[in-house]
């Protein structure tokens, strides 16, 4: 099975910066709709303590908080540092309008979170868990959660094939990128399967887990701006981490591939999602007691 490479550890020359970071808060409406899928279903409970975890720039996040109240609470913690200064540029600062005083975000990794033992009531993870250790970050959420509190995260379903994975290690497997000593495997990551989900959730104590799985698609107008999106998404490393001098034939080449996905909308990829729901054991529950 393909392993979960954590993005910190992905080998990238372009760590993000705060542009990438700015181009993401504008083309994450995909994300963002598939998030308010997630936290519809669920109906946090007014009052609730949330965490959401990789919350980028706060797009999604500032939902989660207008739907708790002001008796409730929803901290955001991403490891971009430019993201998170963009969150709180933006919903952080009392002279704006989209101030919320219930709001707050931090900079910081999902697998060792700064926050102290069963703190939470409920725990979202919107378009990130396929970039984490699915175990490690799971043992995590499970940590900071309160016994019997909730658990949501989207994800694209492992079943699946993605069209970008495949054009990604396709065209970095082509001979030129392999004289260049470009592994085929450079920013690739898997996305998880539901039954190794389930199973890694049951082993790190949680329970009534449901998944739906929702097929969607997403558009851009050419393959520049299908990339773009890929590139801001993946934290720059779609096309952005390959080395400099191969840049600009990477383009060209994904380019090319992508032009084979056009439709009458546009460059069009299909995308099989998931959306899991879970609780933390109660305390006389736990697999650990
Ligand atoms: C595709 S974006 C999703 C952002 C947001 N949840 C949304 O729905 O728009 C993935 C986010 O996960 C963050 N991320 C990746 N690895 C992380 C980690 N180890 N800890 C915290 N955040 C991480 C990235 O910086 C990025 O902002």
């Amino acid at each position: 099975m393909a392993q979960h490479t954590p993005i910190g550890d992905r080998p990238s020359s372009h760590p993000e910066n705060e542009k990438s970071a700015r181009f993401y808060k504008g083309d994450c409406q995909d994300q963002v709709n598939m998030g308010r899928v997630l936290v519809k279903k669920r109906n946090i409970p007014k009052g609730a303590r949330v965490l959401d975890i990789g919350c980028g720039p706060g797009n999604l996040t500032v939902e989660i908080a207008d739907g708790v109240g002001p008796s409730g609470s929803v901290v955001g913690v991403d490891l971009s540092e430019a993201r998170i200064n963009i969150a709180r540029k933006t919903f952080t600062n009392p002279a704006l309008d989209t101030f919320r005083p219930n709001l707050s975000f931090l900079a910081g990794d999902a697998h060792n979170l700064e926050f102290p033992d069963n703190h939470f009531d409920f725990v979202v993870a919107n378009a990130v868990i396929h970039f984490l250790d699915l175990r490690k970050s799971l043992v995590e959420i499970n940590r900071v959660l309160k016994p019997g509190g909730g658990f949501a995260a989207c994800t694209a379903a492992g079943e699946y094939l993605f069209a970008p994975i495949e054009i990604k290690k396709e065209v970095q497997s082509r001979e030129q990128y392999r004289a260049a000593h470009i592994d085929p495997n450079l920013g690739v990551f898997a996305f998880p399967k539901q039954s190794h989900f389930e199973d890694v959730l049951v082993e790190t104590g949680y329970h009534s887990t449901e998944i739906d799985v929702i097929h969607g698609i997403i558009v851009r107008e050419d393959p520049k701006a299908m990339i773009n999106f890929l590139d801001a998404s993946w934290s720059e490393t779609y096309i952005r981490c390959i080395p400099e001098k191969l840049q600009a034939t990477a383009w060209d080449d994904f380019e090319k591939e992508f032009e084979k996905l056009r439709t009458e909308r546009g460059i069009e990829i299909d995308l099989a999602w998931m959306n899991v729901y879970t609780t933390k054991a109660p305390a006389d529950n736990h697999p650990s007691d």
